[in-house]
């Protein structure tokens, strides 16, 4: 979910619904906003998205007002509905909340609630936590700040939360644990937002709330933060925004994910700029160099993720192996947090998240780091719980990525992972140093690669017109494009509703195969390096089934372009690099199947970009 406020001497409504049109990337099952009029508070909610919200609030709320919050949600407990929307009003009508994240223990604390006398509209934890810090406000007689606080010491869960109180509007009171919350500081004005976007054209100074603090931000005051538990002030730290307001404009693309598609080749070049020292023949990243000896001693690294970010650990996997000759074990970080599994001081466990905040692996690296390990991050969003988390890490630079469906995080994590393995066998001496050197001068010029791989954009966009109406599609791939079939699957799914499978090549003849007809489109990446000649009677299989067949191939092929229906060519590279550029087409022929069948490319229904819960 994102959340948005604003207190000062601006309309509040433009700023909040801009803000959440902002952060929609975030959760965008409903909508909703709280303003101050001066006299009473205006609320107005709905399913659906900020859109629907701007339409609504034009017909049932005045929109004056210099205080408000709002908020777009990922619904956790209660059906998108209306109702289930925040904000959420404590029963006298005086406070009211908006929450990101979840209420574990909410149905002990309603029961006693009701026993009270509460009575209840929603079926969410967050009204149940509204009423809590009411009751608790009315019967020990303390501030807002207090009563807040003394609530989520008894409240077991995650929370990003904003509350005011209409009978004392000059302040708002916020607080976190595990998601994410900036306080944008102005001239007395004060921004809230659960990432510093809403607030960027408006002031470049911003407090990121650490976790188990809560903030009173009241107008004419500094901001006062202290701790939940020991109820410690801090002395906040106001940092200086580096986002620009370009970087989270769609630039004249339709959507940000074609954006961003289209960003990779100044993405990857971004990531490894300063780090790939081609002429000193050098790879130079500081939390690798400064934990060399944690990263040599390691028995083993261990890596975890979600989603996309776990497919770019899945080619860490094979590039580790291969450069570096040490083992690699990639797990989800849900499974792996769960299972008890066998970690020691010896173990590297490298996390990868492009948000910074997927709870999930976030949770993973604490249990690695209560057992002695040794936690390394890769994340995109810079200042993130992740990034703050782990021991040491290294940024991908990929810039902000809004689409939902991840396209340059994918390609920048393995970039960075790429760098590292490449250090690692330098270091080790496991790789010669001739073939050290043509990695090196070959990752240098994948960006110009990514350009040209682009270039297929329409005649990818002619195959996808054929095939937009199938409803199932196979993708074939082996060894380093394994885990990128598995990519281009998901991606299929996320965004176009089709079903989607991913498959070892190989592992095809043991049950994909029974689903192949002449509607069946599969798409096999077939590179001349690598497997080339074993994917190519995987392909004669699918042909003699009468399977429509789109190969991904390096530009010159002859053989797979007498085989396949359709073929999409990328430039020639080493074969531990190759997924950087079978990845594009991929990426591109979802793109286009999903704008073909009308469907939200950039917030495909059900999904949200960063899961703060588990
Ligand atoms: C969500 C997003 C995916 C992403 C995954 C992991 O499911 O929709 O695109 O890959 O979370 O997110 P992370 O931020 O940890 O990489």
């Amino acid at each position: 979910c994102g959340i948005v406020g604003y207190i000062g001497h601006r309309d509040a409504y433009p700023i909040i619904v801009n803000g959440l049109k902002r952060l929609e990337y975030r959760g965008y099952d409903s909508a909703g906003i709280a303003l101050y009029d001066g006299k009473d508070v205006q609320l107005s909610k709905t399913k659906g998205k900020v859109a629907d919200l701007e339409n609504r609030v034009k017909k049932e709320i005045a929109t004056n007002g210099n205080l408000g919050i709002g908020h777009t949600r990922w619904a956790t407990h209660g059906v998108p509905n209306d109702v289930n929307s925040h904000p959420h009003y404590s029963n006298s009508g005086d406070l009211v909340i908006i929450h990101n994240g979840i209420i574990e223990n909410y149905d002990s604390i309603k029961k006693e609630l009701i026993k009270r006398g509460y009575t209840f509209k929603s079926d969410t934890d967050t009204e149940v936590l509204i009423n809590l810090i009411e009751d608790i406000k009315k019967n020990e007689k303390v501030k807002l700040g207090k009563a807040v606080q003394i609530a989520l010491n008894e409240v077991i869960g995650a929370y990003a939360i904003a509350v005011f109180d209409k009978t004392k509007p000059n302040e708002i009171v916020v607080a976190r644990l595990g998601s994410p919350l900036a306080i944008g500081v102005g001239e007395d004005e004060f921004f809230i937002a659960s990432d510093a976007t809403p607030f960027i054209e408006f002031t470049k100074n911003a407090i990121y709330l650490e976790d188990e603090e809560l903030a009173v931000v009241r107008l004419g005051k500094k901001v006062k933060v202290r701790k939940i538990k020991d109820d410690k002030l801090v002395d906040p730290y106001i940092q200086e925004l580096r986002l620009n307001i370009e970087q989270i404009e769609k630039g004249g693309y339709d959507h940000f994910m074609l954006k961003e598609i289209y960003e990779q080749p100044k993405a990857i070049r971004d990531t490894y700029r300063g780090r790939l020292l081609r002429e000193q023949g050098l790879i130079k990243m500081a939390g690798v160099e400064d934990n060399m000896k944690k990263f040599l001693n390691a028995d083993r690294i261990l890596i975890v993720a979600c989603g996309t970010s776990w497919h770019a650990g899945l080619v860490a996997e094979y590039v580790f192996e291969s450069f570096a000759r040490v083992p690699v074990e990639v797990e989800y970080a849900s499974e792996f947090r769960y299972r008890d599994p066998i970690i020691t001081d010896k173990d590297v466990l490298i996390a990868i998240s492009q948000s910074g905040e997927t709870a999930d692996t976030l949770a993973a690296i604490k249990l690695a780091k209560s057992k002695g390990a040794f936690v390394f991050g890769v994340c995109n969003v810079v200042g993130s719980s992740i990034s703050r988390e782990t021991h040491a890490g290294a940024y991908t630079h990929a810039g902000p990525e809004i689409g939902v469906a991840s396209t340059k995080a994918f390609t920048t994590q393995i970039t960075v992972l790429t760098l590292i393995a490449l250090r690692l066998a330098r270091a080790k001496g496991t790789m010669t140093s001739s073939e050290y050197r043509t990695h090196l001068l070959e990752l240098e010029l994948i960006p110009e690669k990514v350009e040209r791989a682009l270039e297929s954009d329409s005649t990818i966009k002619e195959i996808a017109a054929i095939y937009k109406d199938s409803p199932n599609c196979l993708y074939l791939g082996r060894g380093y494009n394994f885990p990128v079939a598995l990519e281009g699957a998901l991606k299929l799914k996320e965004i176009s509703y089709i079903h989607a499978e991913g498959y070892p090549a190989a592992e095809m003849k043991h049950g994909p195969i029974a689903l192949i007809d002449e509607q069946m489109p599969v798409v096999v990446i077939a590179t001349r390096k690598g497997h080339y000649e074993k994917v190519v009677s995987n392909i004669q299989e699918i042909k003699s089934r009468k399977g429509k067949i789109i190969g991904i191939v390096f530009e010159g092929d002859t053989e797979v372009k007498g085989l396949a229906d359709h073929v999409i060519e990328i430039p020639e590279t080493e074969e531990a690099l190759s997924p950087l550029l079978t990845t594009i087409p991929l990426q591109l022929l979802s793109y286009h199947i999903a704008v073909m069948r009308d469907c939200n490319v950039d917030q495909p229904r059900n999904l949200a970009k960063s899961v703060t819960v588990e």
